[in-house]
């Protein structure tokens, strides 16, 4: 009976010891679900649930909660004062671009070399290469109304026909990233080019958060035939790009940008450290997969919103009409902008309401931080919710709802918002945006101001819900490109 009381007496101090620690170590921790150790929330495997999953999160734990993957922990943070109270702690590291595990390339490794050096040599040549083309203002400007003219073209040849956008948009982003990377057009009639933009498709929309590299290692995060299939579109990328690094190497012609394989074999030139051929691969790869799929959602989304709202699209098409002068074979160009407030503002808008990157890119938190009432650990990953800030009712009149005028004041001069971030906020805030925001500009006004867009008869009134995942696409919809100059005959 003695040996029987001391047992229960062991075990219940033992319990009580567990409890406690337990107890201790998750005060001050933020909320979230119970879930098993060592596997975490299995609706990870898939970006789509993933959404979901944070979503549920969110209306059920408020803008801060924890949950585990695997052996980590991930922490999600909405708000703009939470976010900005988190960024300037400068305890973060941006954890690595999801695509880099999924193409697992290790461009990293050599004896001076470590994985977060590499990193941030790999972003500083990303930044170079962004601010040459924003110096060479016409060249890139160039670039893209040499696309919005192929874009033109093919609405011509499919007129009054319902058409999805989807492929020829694609294609002008991806030869416009092209030019920036790899400084090549893409002939996409060529079923070389035209793979090679499939596969970095593949790659992109495949890609995870990354946690399968630190998550459960026997819950597979992509099925085994995902996987192989993936494996190939890697490899036919990099043998894609192999060629091209090798003329580059040996080219003598100077370009009047240099491209982003340019910067990186100049830095080597100069600087007694090398980027490795794996390395300059990498960082063209995750320009492509970081570049192209938030621009072309983000132009998807603006046509869709064009055909579900004609009325907006006519004063759109009218606005510019009033401000600039284009004749027969000209085009809008960049130095409009200035006066064309509301232009921007609908772009903007449709920044705001469609949230193509809702949850950025993430972050490993490298020292304890805090925010609001509850303390982050170091070695958490980090999700800052950017979609919080564009539907917080506390910054927008009705955030639900498409409303350029958000972006305008009472004499239609553009507003400027803290809490409108699509391009995110602090060290990782995409160095592109100042491109990004000309192609938009330059692809939307060039398309409306020659074509009329309408929604097909049978689905007059396409869905605004959007497909989730990583990057936020419109459902798959058709227009009818009817073209102004036919319609004025
Ligand atoms: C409308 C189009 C675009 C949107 C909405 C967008 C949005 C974003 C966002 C939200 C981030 C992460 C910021 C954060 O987590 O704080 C990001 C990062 C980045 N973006 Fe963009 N972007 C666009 C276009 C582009 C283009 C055209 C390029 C390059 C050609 C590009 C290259 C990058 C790179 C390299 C990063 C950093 C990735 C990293 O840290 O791993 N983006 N972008």
């Amino acid at each position: 009976m003695e040996t029987i009381l001391s047992y229960i007496l062991f075990l219940t101090s033992v319990a009580v010891i567990l409890v406690t620690f337990f107890f201790m170590k998750n005060r001050g921790l933020p909320k979230g679900p119970w879930t098993l150790p060592f596997i975490g929330d299995t609706a990870l495997s898939d970006n789509k649930k993933f959404i979901f999953f944070l979503r549920n999160l969110e209306s059920k734990y408020g803008h801060i909660f924890r949950f585990r993957q695997g052996s980590r922990h991930v922490t999600a943070v909405g708000g703009l004062e939470n976010i900005k109270q988190v960024l300037e702690q400068k305890s973060l590291l941006p954890y690595c671009h999801w695509s880099n595990y999924i193409t697992k390339v290790q461009a990293i490794q050599g004896p001076s070399w470590n994985g977060d050096e590499l990193l941030k040599v790999l972003s500083q040549m990303s930044t170079q290469t962004a601010d040459n083309f924003l110096k060479e203002k016409s060249t890139l400007e160039a670039t893209i109304l040499e696309e919005v003219r192929f874009l033109q073209r093919e609405l011509s040849a499919d007129k009054c026909r319902p058409i999805s956008m989807l492929n020829i948009v694609s294609d002008a982003v991806y030869n416009i990233v092209s030019a920036i990377t790899i400084g090549e057009r893409l002939e996409f009639d060529r079923p070389s080019c035209r793979r090679f933009k499939q596969c970095l498709q593949e790659i992109s929309r495949n890609s995870n958060f990354g946690f399968s590299e630190n998550g459960v290692g026997f819950l597979p995060q992509v099925s085994p035939k995902k996987s192989s299939k993936l494996q190939d579109s890697i490899k036919y990328v990099q043998e894609f790009l192999e060629p091209r690094l090798t003329n580059h190497k040996t080219s003598l012609v100077k370009k009047e940008i240099p491209d982003y394989i340019d910067v990186c074999l100049n830095y080597n030139a100069r600087e007694g450290k090398i980027i490795n051929d794996e390395g300059i691969l990498q960082g063209v790869i995750n320009l492509f997969t970081s570049g192209c799929e938030p621009t072309i959602s983000l132009t998807m989304w603006l046509f869709l919103l064009m055909t579900r709202y004609p009325e907006l699209q006519k004063k759109c098409r009218h606005v510019i009409s009033m401000q600039v002068q284009i004749r027969d074979d000209e085009c809008v160009s960049w130095g409009a902008r200035d006066k064309l407030p509301f232009i921007f503002a609908t772009i903007q808008e449709a920044q705001r309401f469609s949230n193509p990157v809702p949850y950025g890119y993430p972050y490993e938190v490298s020292s304890e931080i805090e925010v609001g009432n509850y303390r982050i650990p170091e070695g958490d990953l980090l999700l800052l919710n950017y979609r919080s800030c564009h539907m917080d009712y506390t910054y927008w009149k009705r955030p639900a709802e498409f409303r350029p005028e958000n972006f305008t004041d009472s004499d239609g001069d553009l507003i400027h918002h803290e809490a409108f971030l699509p391009y995110g906020l602090g060290h990782r805030t995409c160095g592109y945006k100042n491109i990004a925001d000309q192609v938009l500009f330059i692809v939307f006004t060039n398309i409306i101001s020659k074509f009329n867009l309408r929604a097909p008869e049978d689905n007059p009134n396409p869905s605004l819900t959007a497909e989730e995942g990583l990057i936020r696409y419109p459902k798959s919809y058709h227009v009818i490109p009817y073209p102004l100059e036919d319609e004025k005959q």
